[in-house]
């Protein structure tokens, strides 16, 4: 019951680097993401933690070598100000989570909270500026504050709320989905309103530069794209971003965890959309910066489902199965393929959120099948791409196809070429010829991502339900790669 596919691969001249900051993440203060998730506070006594992050949680994501986190949102952050999360825990003001199930939000997690987070996680920040509810002098000062060594009003604030240094924060978000939740503006209006916010925030140096994101297009919208693009002087812009999420249907997205063949095709049929997107949204931003100056950031992705029975609606927690291991295998070999223009992205969300890569529950912590996927593809962060030909078999169900397999190879700074595979088919395996040209292997290693069932997970009963395991299906004869990948499996290999 297996079908054949064919993949080239030329290892002659790898020139593209995989920016390892495709691999982010974000933590927006959305349900149980911060409170009761990364930060349970300085005085609790029983789960282990530092300055109130969890410390199970930061050596978790270390293991991922996270690059990058984006912070405090999504929609919060076009309602979050900034100043209300410094100083004095006891002094700093409340205000409602409008867009998070209405609840207090007592500013207990602010930006020393967030930036010193980052250092112990070795991540470098990525800070959502409110541009819709917020003013430019706002925004300005926030920088002026993270970054600036000086002198100045709010680098003196800084000082006396206990950080001497500045953080050095290279990456801002200029509003967020200002489409919708951040304004509802037109992308011409936004343009204008983007040349503005960017022009403030440049004065404050610090020795990384600023790299400034744009809000990007909901989805297709090409004409959002191409307005930036065109409205938008180059040198006010680094990134420009895009959000798009895997689900069965928007209005009925039905359950994380008990769906059948066609929900499960109908998601998988949304990931593979990231492809499309990706390709049409660069060749928009070629058209206006041939040289691919401006990243294409897509700061949104991941399987958006029902929450779990009993939990609050506002809060998006969901659980994470086979399905969520597939979109990332998927979307990430789509974000790797195209790294001469994505080289950003984020996965949204971390923990406790929608396709998070860590669920808690009081003292526990599980990995969920996502995590391992990041865990196995971290060998791509910052390696060489090697380009490949995919002439892959289809995945049928009823009347409508997509490609079952997706791949993408690197070369890493130890010399080492990393394949990765995933076949979304959800009965059929694949068998895969590989057919290597420019240089010889030897040896090859790999490991694999899947389970019995496409509806398992791991609960905080049974944690380690799916696990990386050793992949033997892969053999190798002088330049001949052949490999066997079960139904819905995820597998990276190592040639040396
Ligand atoms: O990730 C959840 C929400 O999805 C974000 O806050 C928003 O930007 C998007 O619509």
């Amino acid at each position: 019951n297996a079908q054949t596919n064919n993949i080239k691969l030329d290892a002659s001249k790898p020139e593209i680097t995989i920016n390892k900051h495709i691999y982010g993440h974000f933590a927006e203060h959305l349900g149980r993401c911060i409170y009761d998730g990364f930060y349970v506070g300085e005085g609790n006594k029983i789960i282990p933690n530092t300055n109130g992050v969890r410390n199970d949680i930061i050596d978790a994501l270390k293991k991922l070598n996270i690059p990058n986190l984006r912070w405090p949102g999504g929609c919060f952050a076009d309602t979050y100000h900034w100043m209300d999360g410094v100083g004095p825990k006891e002094k700093r003001p409340s205000m409602v989570n409008t867009w998070w199930g209405g609840v207090t939000e007592n500013n207990s997690f602010g930006t020393h909270d967030f930036l010193n987070m980052c250092e112990l996680l070795g991540a470098e920040p990525y800070l959502a500026g409110n541009m819709a509810s917020g003013t430019v002098k706002e925004l300005s000062d926030w920088v002026q504050y993270v970054n600036h060594n000086g002198e100045s009003p709010m680098s003196k604030l800084r000082k006396e709320n206990g950080r001497e240094k500045p953080w050095s924060v290279k990456f801002w978000g200029v509003g967020n989905e200002a489409w919708g939740c951040g304004g509802n503006m037109t992308p011409e209006y936004y343009a204008n309103e983007y040349r503005k916010y960017a022009t403030f925030m440049s004065s404050w140096t610090n020795d990384k530069g600023i790299f400034r994101v744009a809000s990007g297009a909901n989805v297709a919208d090409y004409h959002w794209t191409e307005t930036l693009m065109k409205n938008v002087p180059k040198g006010l812009l680094e990134g420009v971003a895009l959000h798009h999420y895997s689900f069965v249907e928007w209005n009925k997205k039905g359950s994380a965890t008990s769906f059948s063949e066609d929900q499960y095709f109908r998601t998988m049929q949304t990931a593979w959309r990231m492809e499309e997107l990706v390709t049409k949204h660069s060749a928009i931003m070629d058209k206006y910066d041939p040289q691919k100056k401006v990243a294409l950031v897509v700061d949104e992705w991941g399987g958006w489902y029902d929450v779990e029975p009993g939990t609050n609606p506002g809060f998006l927690y969901q659980q994470n199965t086979m399905r969520d291991a597939m979109i990332a295998g998927l979307t990430l070999n789509v974000f790797n393929n195209h790294a001469e223009r994505v080289r950003m992205a984020n996965l949204a969300q971390a923990v406790n959120v929608l396709q998070s890569v860590i669920l808690t529950k009081d003292d526990k912590m599980i990995l969920t099948p996502t995590y391992h996927v990041l865990e196995m593809y971290k060998v791509h962060q910052d390696a060489k791409l090697i380009p490949l030909t995919v002439n892959s078999a289809d995945y049928t169900y009823g009347e409508k196809s997509i490609p079952a397999v997706t791949a993408s190879a690197s070369l890493a700074g130890n010399g080492v070429t990393n394949i990765s595979l995933t076949n979304i088919d959800a009965s059929k395996a694949q068998e895969i010829v590989l057919d290597i040209t420019g240089k010889s292997y030897k040896n090859i290693k790999g490991r694999i991502l899947t389970s019995k069932k496409l509806q398992d997970f791991n609960s905080f009963e049974k944690p380690d339900v799916i696990k990386p395991a050793i992949f033997k299906d892969a053999q190798l004869k002088e330049n001949q790669l052949k490999v066997k990948l079960p139904p819905f499996s995820v597998v990276v290999l190592e040639l040396i």
